[in-house]
Order: C-alpha cells, then structure tokens, then sequence
C-alpha cells in the first residue's frame, strides 16, 4: 500500500492536482484541522466513491482562532493522521506549516459579508469565519477540486462556505455530509477528548435535548420557543454554559419562530472550558439518541451538492 504522497506547500498542492486534472481524473478535497475521527473519515469515504483522486488537508488554522480560544491545546496527531490516511487509501495529504500556508507578508482576507457570518456562532466567536473563508478560499484557489466536502456538523460554516465558492465562481462543488456520532449520540468532534468521564456523561444531554425537541417535532410541535426550550433544559440541568439553542431557516439562518421540515436547530454551550456545537435538521435526520449508531464502514449520502448546473 503506497502511503499518500505528501505535499508542504500551495505550490506543491497546485502541481499536484494540474498533474491529476490533465490525466483526466476528478478531483476531491477534504479540508480538516486534524486529530482525525469518524466524522473526517466519512467525509473522505465520500470523496473516494465520487472522484478519482482524493486529497485532505491537514491544518490547525491560526486565523480562525480567536484570543483566548484553544489553538495552543487543539489536539495535533499527525503521525497518527497520516497512518489513518495511508490506511483509507488517500492519495495525497497537504500538511502545510503556518509560514508556508500565510508567510509573513499575507494580507488578504476573504470576507463574506452576510447575516451568515454575524449570527449564532459569528457573535460567539468574532472573526471566527473570516479565518475559515479565508483558509477555504486558498484551499479552493491552490487545489481547484471538482468538489469539496464539508460537515454538517459546523452547519454554519457549510452555508459560508457554498456562499463563498458561488461569489468567488469558483466552480467548485461543495458537498455537505451528514454528522456522525458517537455509540451514545455525542456529535464526534476533535475537541472531544478534551472531556473527561464525567463532563462526556454531562455533555450527553445535548443530543437528548436535540431527541426531545425531535419527538416533539414529529408530534406536531412547531414553535420554536417551546422546541428549543426542550434542549435547553436538559443542557442547564446537566450544567453545560449554553451560548446558544436556536431554531433557523436552512438557508438563511434566520431564526423561525414557527419549525417547518428542514429547519434546524442549532446548539452551542460550553462543558468546563470544551466548547460543543450540535445540529439537528427537524423532520429530516434522525434523533440522536437510540439512534442505529453510524455506521462509519458505510459511505455517507450527501445532504446537499451545490455547484455547477
Ligand atoms: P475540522 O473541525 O477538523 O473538521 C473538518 C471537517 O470535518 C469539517 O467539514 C467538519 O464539519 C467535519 N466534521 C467534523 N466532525 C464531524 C462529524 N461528527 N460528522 C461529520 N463531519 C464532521 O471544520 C474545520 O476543521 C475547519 O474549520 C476547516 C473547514 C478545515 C477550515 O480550517
């Protein structure tokens, strides 16, 4: 088994996919942070049944960190990714250092101006999507995939990122894939092993607020308030800080006061010093306890293609 070839820089990256584009083969790109679960590798298992090549990049990107914020305890495995790479038969991996990814002399950034950045996770974490549209662009500007994927899980990034490979015309196709979790429902997330024993049992009581307010969906409950009231709960009484539950339009993420099939509720709150964030898309995703657990030997479907018509 070939290990993937590994690629340092943009310009390596650029070459790299010119080579696979003029060999005629598709292209997909899996862009993470790192420390890598079953919710990355259903993304890759995605990429692989859709193209013929597939790279994931490797970056703990500084500009979506904001002060005070975990970059210096994020989790970094490398060996360990590259062994989970090497074993899912990824082609390539880009792992570039913070120099050779911004150098001293970067000055851009990429900004999607819309409500999209300034709610929910925009006022928690300010300049927290700037950071991410600007890594993603350089990701998309240096790789020119035929498609891209993305998590449901960060439902909030995903809707910035469609945003900014259709303003940018990037003709990149942005795949978003369902979120994977846990045997008992925690969303998987890098940040998990910050937890211990007893804040993971606490932090259970987000995936049961998200089952409540689905039970409570499916038993034509509509308004919102009462809906988000059904995570809320649990998640004070488990003693999670909660920066926010709140139910949204899929598309525009404006809060709805009334719950229509596909609307989701968004959750974010913080267990000691581990922020979390969850999603559940009512009338659609399955709740997230007693839930068949993923089956992370499955290829994933996709939730949404955006891209060329
Ligand atoms: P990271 O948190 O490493 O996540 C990389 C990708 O994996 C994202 O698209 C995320 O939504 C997806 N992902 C994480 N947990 C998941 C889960 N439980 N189920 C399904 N997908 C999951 O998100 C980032 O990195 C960064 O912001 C990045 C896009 C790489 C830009 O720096």
């Amino acid at each position: 088994m070939d290990p993937p070839r590994r690629l340092g820089t943009p310009e390596e990256l650029r070459r790299w996919s010119e080579r696979c584009r003029a060999a005629g083969l598709r292209v997909g790109l899996v862009p993470t942070m790192g420390a890598l679960h079953a919710g990355h590798l259903s993304l890759l298992r995605r990429a692989r049944a859709d193209c013929d090549r597939v790279v994931v990049s490797i970056f703990v990107n500084p500009r979506q960190f904001g002060p005070g914020e975990d970059i210096d305890r994020y989790p970094r495995r490398l060996d360990e990714d590259l062994d989970m790479l090497a074993a899912e038969r990824v082609d390539a991996v880009f792992a570039p250092t913070v120099e050779a990814m911004f150098g001293d002399l970067n000055a851009t950034t990429v900004h999607v101006d819309s409500a999209l950045t300034t709610t929910l996770e925009g006022v928690h974490r300010p300049g927290h999507f700037d950071g991410v549209a600007t890594v993603v662009a350089k990701l998309l500007i240096a790789c020119r995939p035929h498609r891209a994927y993305f998590g449901q899980k960060d439902a909030q990034q995903c809707a910035v990122v469609r945003r900014l490979a259709r303003d940018l015309d990037t003709g990149v196709e942005v795949a978003i894939c369902p979120v994977v979790r846990d045997h008992d429902g925690l969303a998987l997330s890098s940040r998990n092993v910050y937890l211990d024993a007893d804040q993971r049992r606490r932090a259970l009581a987000i995936p049961a607020g998200l089952s409540a307010a689905a039970g409570a969906f499916a038993g034509r409950e509509h308004r919102s308030a009462i809906l988000c009231e059904l995570v809320r709960r649990p998640m004070e009484d488990a003693g999670l800080t909660i920066d926010y539950v709140a139910a949204v339009d899929e598309q525009s993420f404006a809060a709805v006061d009334v719950v229509a099939p596909g609307c989701q509720i968004l959750v974010a709150g913080r267990m000691g010093s581990t922020r979390l964030i969850d999603v559940i898309r009512l009338g659609i995703d399955p709740a997230p306890l007693g839930a068949a657990p993923s089956r992370i030997s499955q290829v994933p479907g996709v939730i949404a293609i955006q891209g060329r018509d």
